[in-house]
């Protein structure tokens, strides 16, 4: 259970996030006694609901959308009445005074001492507003003399690096870094926090985890779906933006970094920042070579016709925008010089696959000839998702009375290895919020460091036209460019 009380306030309380993830991670916690013995929850919003029309809402968004199933009762009374409702527009300073009328009173009524945590799920152009209407509303942390205020960012921070600077600076004005939560929900999933455990918490992986063993590094997040009604959001952001700036590059930082002094947050994003900051920039020049875009045309998912891209509501039909985009980074320090990490995220493939794969050296000497023709070389796989594991591919004799070799795979699965089924990232990361805890939260430098590596190719791509677009069908492995950007280095993607 979390010891701080807490009133946490949902900015963009009638949107979709807020329907399907965060309301019912706030249930779970509560449902898990996690939540603190006195809280409340606060929804924000433009459209005009009641507080029991608002807990109507949510009650059905817990009913569609939580792990757990149906509210029951008489728990969910007793929660929603801890839930209330603040209708009114971002930039109306009135609205956020109302907003700390209802705060004042939740620690009257229900002992929350004080302590806030503001969760900005609106669209990104409304951070630096409702930031500063904070400020004007009294609502500011350095304003609050009982109790402590964070604030909990939602994604994209910025669509590019200056605006990225530009919003720091807004929000900095009010709270400092140390109160700043940068949600990136992938930092949130089991199996991305159990990066850390393996590389630090083993003693056989970390001598292999160098160039000296490491042939190239693939990590890949390909997704089924399209763009699900966020048309007008993704024709301007792109699979660069929405998935590569943030969370491929959380997943990058994490395989990549040294191991940091403690477990402490500060300790960890120090080397998260440093491994970011060693990254090559791409030369503008070569742009073209190190990187592949896509965009999809109609097909077909799992036996079903999908439209095209260009088709979707609210995407221009001649659309430039990437919903599929891969890049080859390298890392110039002691530990990875020389070593690729081909990285690729796109919409509508093949399959739903998150995962990072250590590809290993070949062998010194083959021993086996052609006994040894089905021998590959040692792959180490961290599942992400769908399936969350590990997989390590090694070679084995094929039994029988000849020599023969074949890759075969030992495989982990979090699953039935440890009989639980993992809670969903957004339970964990608001319940860290609520405690204090910032490890698995991105912090300013690297989110600019993150940018600044994206930079040189968002420039490109959106300068120049691709004439090829659409270039790859839903339900494929993406652009045949991707497979020559590997095929140029003698290599292949695995196969989504
Ligand atoms: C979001 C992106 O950040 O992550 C979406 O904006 C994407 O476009 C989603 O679909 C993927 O998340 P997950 O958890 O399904 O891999």
């Amino acid at each position: 259970r979390i010891g701080d009380p807490c009133s946490i306030v949902f900015f963009g309380a009638s949107g979709d996030l807020m329907k399907r993830m965060l309301m019912p991670a706030m249930w779970n916690l509560r449902l898990g006694d996690i939540l603190p013995a006195n809280y409340a929850i606060v929804g924000f919003s433009r459209s005009p609901f009641s507080d029991q029309s608002f807990r109507d809402e949510m009650r059905k968004s817990v009913d569609e959308f939580s792990r757990s199933g149906l509210a029951k009762e008489p728990l969910w009374s007793d929660f929603a009445n801890h839930v209330s409702y603040v209708s009114g527009p971002f930039d109306d300073t009135d609205a956020y005074k109302k907003l700390r009328d209802v705060l004042e009173h939740n620690d009257q009524q229900f002992g929350t001492a004080g302590n806030r945590l503001f969760y900005l799920s609106t669209p990104p152009s409304l951070f630096a507003t409702i930031v500063g209407k904070l400020e004007d509303a009294g609502l500011g942390p350095h304003q609050n003399k009982t109790g402590w205020t964070r604030i909990i960012i939602e994604k994209p921070f910025g669509t590019d690096l200056d605006s990225a600077r530009a919003l720091q600076t807004e929000v900095s004005k009010v709270f400092d870094e140390k109160q700043i939560y940068r949600i990136d929900h992938y930092l949130g999933k089991e199996p991305v926090q159990d990066i850390m455990a393996l590389r630090f918490a083993n003693v056989i992986f970390e001598p292999i985890w160098n160039r000296r063993y490491v042939d190239s590094v693939q990590i890949t997040a390909a997704e089924t779906v399209g763009v699900e009604g966020r048309g007008g959001y993704y024709d301007n952001a792109g699979a660069l933006r929405d998935m590569i700036q943030n969370h491929v590059m959380n997943l990058l930082a994490l395989v990549a970094m040294e191991p940091p002094v403690n477990s402490g947050a500060d300790a960890i994003r120090d080397e998260k920042f440093k491994v970011l900051s060693a990254v090559r920039p791409i030369d503008r020049a070569r742009v073209m070579q190190e990187t592949a875009r896509g965009q999809y045309e109609a097909g077909s998912i799992g036996g079903k016709p999908v439209p095209g891209y260009r088709e979707e509501p609210d995407v221009r039909p001649d659309s430039n925008t990437e919903t599929y985009a891969a890049v080859k980074l390298q890392i110039d320090n002691w530990r990875w010089a020389d070593v690729p990490f081909y990285l690729r995220s796109g919409k509508r493939l093949g399959h739903k696959m998150s995962e990072i794969a250590i590809r290993f050296r070949a062998i010194p000497h083959r021993l086996f000839g052609e006994a040894g023709e089905g021998l590959d070389n040692n792959v180490l796989v961290m599942k992400i998702q769908p399936d969350e594991g590990i997989s390590l591919r090694f070679n084995a004799k094929v039994p029988g009375p000849k020599m023969h070799i074949r890759s075969v795979s030992m495989d982990f699965n979090y699953g039935t290895g440890f009989g639980v089924v993992s809670a969903p990232a957004y339970e964990r990361l608001i319940g860290d919020a609520m405690r204090g805890d910032a490890t698995l939260f991105t912090r300013w430098d690297a989110v600019e460091t993150a940018w600044n590596i994206v930079m040189p190719v968002l420039d490109r791509w959106t300068a120049t036209y691709d004439e090829n677009f659409p270039n790859y069908a839903a339900g494929g492995q993406g652009p045949a460019s991707s497979d020559r950007l590997l095929a140029a280095d003698g290599r292949e993607w695995r196969k989504i």
